[in-house]
């Protein structure tokens, strides 16, 4: 956490960051703004009564940089990146800087040329460590990065819910449960925020795919939407504080995101009662006084929008009437109480870049990739491998110059540079997202691991060449890459180019193949009998070649577990493919061109998995995955005993987990909630990772987070939990049931 800095220090800020010194009140006495006494939205409501209309008006709009220069009003020291708000230096508000994202300090097809940044994992990645700790060290690592960049609004904290295993931007989120996901990216927002620069968190809500996503129409009750996505986003919002939120592209039940009214204001506000501002995702706008009556406070990249509704048409609105001037008033005070709220005020950025301590950020990523990284797969104990091999080969995914990322505007540059780079030639994506990889090469921190061994690396394009070269080897890991982008959802779960083919090529050859799969999510698995252990190690970030070594070769334990289903096969899932393919075609550039490309038709997108998303609706349908949610293997092995479940006004469990096995390791015991209504089927309520030493046993106590067990009641706006009998189960993962009891519960309404 930055320290709250004196008066003086903050005129003296003020001063190195261009700003004029904060007014002072007619009367001499300081300003209310500045009075730090007072809460963050009533020191905004002062700015904003202290400002003028036209400088309110900057507030409420933000430019694109790429699309600004030379426009009219256009400031000229745009930095290039997401966005811009000019600020109002008379008053000490900062200008907004805006930059993506969630795994790290993004710079999208290099716009700006040479400025690299620590690449953390997939937010998956993330989500599988199940430790709210590393997520906060990853966001606190992007957050000091961005500032140091001159960077104070952070386009973080992903959460939509992976509602289907293809998603293009599945990597980028935190996976299928809402308690896992809100609390880990409340977490990581948390992170970001100690910095005293504002994190979002996105994108509001129900963006469940990306085929379209501009004209999707996600359709769900408001009562499952509590139950999943927006329970989530709730989790998130409480954990994190984040001074924005995201609002999406898709139209949710029948409204755009960024003019529906249940979400923004209803919802929102006054069931949640949310301080900060409502930004739109870039080009999400679709209206003037609907947007902003509906609760949108600030049209982000303007230029990309088809009108520029929230410049003249505002002010034509506001003064029509058409838009009360207070709801006006209101958008600026929402943003300045988010500027406020999360320090970034009172601390602004400085007008120059500062040092980054980049060996200290890159641990950051490497030990957030050691923990995501999920063992699903170790006949016969293959791993962890010994340092005796004399040939090890190392083939495909170009492992030996680096580890692939994920695309669009989430990208970082990462330090090291980028030793592959394929553009794309057509798609939604193709104008901002190449295929990257980071330069972490596993094949040299193999070899670093193994100093007597020969390692060399065939790229597998051939699989009858790989498997020749394997043949002869001690040791064979294939590197299986599937790569997912933003803008576009991938069609199908298996691993594209003849890799199947190589693998089971390979593994024929040789039986001592290990695969290590590179993923923005599930994969099919048709070989997975005969490779005896398989690693998923996600986009595993600017150190993924020595946390994958590390992992292989035992200096780490693994203790990932899954934060998402991995079906075996694609028809288990609640859609067989993603929705409005028919309709849209891949590369229609309407499916990512916002309202600029016209208002292509939509499509409807029905929800038959309603609020049992992901693993739920697997135990709901019987159907048995490859991989179930919150799976992980370890080299060593942890057993549970002694369970005991209170009920009353609370559900708790407690119980023993100890290692069993021979080495030390961190395990993540799960605790699975079900209650007593006809048809319900379990979901997590709790969960701990903790670190265990062989032998060692821990006494673990978990209190069910009660909105996991409640039912959401859409009249009285409230949740309502039935009295009854709950189920409580603890499980290695969502379909093992290691220890099982029960307690009743007393009924309960409480607010959301
Ligand atoms: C994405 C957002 C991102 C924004 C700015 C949009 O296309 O959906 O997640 O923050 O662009 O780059």
């Amino acid at each position: 956490m930055r320290a709250n800095l004196t008066p003086k220090l903050l005129l003296l800020a003020g001063a190195a960051c261009g700003l004029s010194t904060p007014a002072l009140a007619k009367t001499g006495a300081p300003a209310p703004w500045l009075d730090r006494k007072l809460s963050a939205e009533a020191r905004a409501d002062a700015l904003v009564r202290a400002m003028t209309t036209e400088e309110k008006m900057q507030i409420v709009r933000t430019w694109f940089p790429p699309m600004a220069s030379g426009k009219p009003g256009a400031p000229d020291d745009l930095i290039p990146s997401a966005g811009e708000m000019v600020g109002v230096p008379r008053l000490g508000i900062p200008t907004l800087r805006e930059s993506d994202a969630s795994l790290g300090v993004a710079n999208q097809v290099e716009q700006r040329k040479g400025d690299t940044a620590t690449a953390l994992p997939a937010s998956l990645a993330t989500a599988a460590s199940f430790d709210p700790e590393v997520a906060y060290a990853g966001g606190a690592m992007i957050g000091a990065e961005a500032r140091a960049k001159r960077f104070n609004v952070l386009l973080a904290g992903g959460v939509n819910l992976t509602r289907d295993p293809w998603g293009g931007r599945d990597f980028e989120y935190l996976g299928e449960d809402p308690l896992l996901a809100g609390i880990m990216d409340g977490a990581h927002i948390r992170g970001v925020q100690s910095n005293h620069i504002v994190s979002t968190i996105k994108h509001f809500a129900f963006n469940a795919q990306e085929t379209g996503r501009m004209i999707v129409d996600a359709r769900l009750d408001w009562s499952a939407l509590h139950e999943s996505d927006l329970l989530a986003f709730k989790l998130g919002i409480e954990g994190g504080h984040p001074g924005s939120v995201m609002c999406a592209y898709n139209v949710v039940n029948g409204d755009w995101a960024c003019e529906n009214k249940t979400l923004l204001t209803s919802i929102l506000r006054d069931q949640w009662g949310y301080k900060g501002w409502v930004m739109s995702d870039w080009g999400a706008v679709h209206s003037t006084v609907k947007a902003a009556n509906a609760g949108l406070d600030q049209d982000s990249g303007a230029e990309l929008d088809k009108e520029d509704y929230f410049r003249d048409r505002l002010n034509a609105a506001v003064a029509k009437g058409d838009v009360p001037k207070a709801r006006f008033d209101a958008m600026v005070r929402n943003v300045l109480t988010g500027v406020i709220e999360t320090g970034l005020y009172d601390d602004p950025v400085a007008i120059t870049n500062q040092p980054i301590d980049t060996d200290a950020h890159a641990r950051v990523a490497q030990k957030a990739a050691e923990e995501g990284i999920v063992l699903l797969r170790n006949a016969g104990n293959m791993l962890p491998l010994a340092a005796t091999a004399k040939r090890i080969v190392i083939i495909g995914g170009h492992a030996d110059v680096g580890v692939l990322s994920g695309g669009g505007s989430s990208q970082v540059r990462s330090i090291g540079g980028v030793p592959v780079e394929i553009p794309l030639k057509s798609g939604p994506a193709a104008s901002f997202a190449r295929i990257t990889w980071h330069n972490s090469s596993p094949m040299r921190a193999v070899q670093a691991l193994n100093p007597g061994a020969q390692v060399s690396y065939v790229d597998g394009t051939d699989p009858t060449a790989a498997a020749a070269a394997a043949k002869s080897a001690d040791l064979v890991l294939v590197f299986a890459t599937q790569w997912r982008t933003e803008a576009e959802d991938i069609t199908t779960l298996a691993l594209p180019d003849n890799q199947d083919a190589l693998i089971e090529a390979v593994a024929a050859a040789n039986p001592r193949t290990a695969v290590v799969i590179e993923s923005g999510g599930p994969v099919l698995m048709p070989w997975l009998d005969k490779v005896p252990a398989v690693l998923a190690a996600w986009y595993p970030g600017q150190r993924g070649g020595e946390a994958i070594a590390n992992i292989l070769f035992g200096k780490v334990n693994p203790s990932g577990r899954l934060p998402i289903t991995f079906p075996a096969a694609e028809r288990q899932a609640p859609r067989p493919q993603p929705v409005g393919l028919a309709e849209i075609a891949h590369d229609d550039a309407a499916s990512n061109a916002g309202s600029a490309g016209g208002e292509a038709k939509g499509f409807a997108a029905e929800y038959p998995e309603g609020a049992d998303v992901g693993y739920r609706w697997y135990a709901r349908k019987g159907q048995r995955p490859l991989f179930p949610f919150g799976f992980g293997l370890s080299y060593t092995k942890f057993t549970y005993a002694n369970l005991k479940v209170s009920g009353g006004a609370a559900l708790t469990v407690s119980f023993d987990v100890t290692n069993a096995g021979q080495r030390s390791g961190a395990d993540v015991p799960q605790l699975y909630v079900t209650p007593p209504t006809g048809g319900a089927v379990a979901r997590l309520g709790g969960f701990q990772r903790i670190e265990l030493q062989p032998g060692e046993t821990r006494h673990v106590t978990l209190s069910a987070e009660r909105r996991t067990m409640a039912k959401w009641d859409e009249a009285a706006k409230g949740w309502y939990l039935a009295a009854g009998s709950y189920r409580a189960a603890i499980g290695h993962d969502a379909v093992d049931r290691s220890l099982s009891g029960a307690a009743t519960l007393a009924e309960q309404r409480f607010k959301p």
